[in-house]
């Protein structure tokens, strides 16, 4: 399994850094993850390039046009993965593209436009978007994106919280990199494991303290549990602290936990 990400966006150049580091640089190495950035802008054919208007109706603040996203987007999903505009036929010698024919995209990819309208991301959303093997991912900027562009050519609307971003390409990139963690090895086994039931993904509990050297560290000792080699009693402390700390932290989420009796019987006391 493989994923590939056409990310669409008028700010291309803010994903290289992200993509060029850690674990989503070695996953592109694997060949795991593959994503091709499209440039919004170069499918506009006006001599401007201009990709956003003023409201209807009026009011301030300026929309994303729809054809240079809807040209774009089915320009692009029409094509393998991996398919990109040549940059020297960026805005003149552009596939042709009919406005008013909408193209007969692929079913199985998701067209996902990053807003804080959308459904509010969690890991039972990554993952359930992980087992795609294409996804489009819209970045939104100025003060939204014409209606046309949810009601007939996006399939989901996500949104990485509850505030309000400059655009939707942070949004994309958190996407991009918690989808990415999930493709089976793109992770090293050490890393791999902790994403069993309390993993830090928020799939289950918080979790607890955690130390490496040295012993002292400005007075604070490692609690000595850690260092008795009785595996099956390190075991149960790291279960009873991330317990500890998501009723301190997160009480929300042991709701969503299954929880053994002797769990139980731990927070109770
Ligand atoms: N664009 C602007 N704010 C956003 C958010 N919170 N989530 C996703 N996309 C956004």
């Amino acid at each position: 399994h493989s994923i590939h990400f056409d990310i669409f966006t008028l700010f291309p150049s803010m994903f290289c850094g992200p993509l060029s580091e850690s674990i989503l640089k070695r996953a592109q190495e694997k060949g795991l993850l593959s994503v091709a950035l499209h440039d919004i802008r170069a499918y506009t054919t006006d001599r401007h390039h201009i990709c956003d208007d003023t409201p209807y109706g009026g009011g301030g603040g300026m929309i994303m046009k729809p054809e240079p996203i809807f040209r774009a987007v089915e320009t692009v999903l029409t094509r393998p993965p991996g398919w990109q505009l040549p940059p020297e036929d960026a805005f003149v010698n552009l596939p042709p593209w009919d406005p008013e024919a909408p193209a007969p995209l692929p079913a199985d990819v998701p067209i996902i436009l990053l807003t804080p309208q959308g459904r509010r991301l969690n890991q039972a959303i990554v993952t359930e978007l992980s087992h795609f093997s294409r996804l489009a991912l819209i970045c939104g900027r100025y003060e939204g994106v014409d209606e046309r562009v949810r009601t007939q050519l996006v399939s989901d609307e996500i949104s990485i919280g509850d505030y309000v971003l400059s655009g939707g390409e942070l949004a994309a990139m958190v996407l991009v990199d918690a989808i990415t963690r999930l493709v089976p090895g793109v992770l090293g086994y050490a890393e791999g494991a902790q994403q069993d039931s309390y993993s830090p993904g928020l799939g289950g509990l918080l979790e607890g303290p955690q130390y490496t050297r040295p012993y002292t560290f400005r007075g604070e000792q490692v609690p000595d549990i850690l260092l008795s080699g009785h595996h099956g009693h390190v075991a149960r402390w790291r279960r009873e602290q991330a317990l500890l700390r998501t009723l301190q932290r997160r009480p929300d989420l042991l709701q969503m936990v299954n929880l053994s009796e002797e769990d139980r019987a731990f927070l109770r006391r």
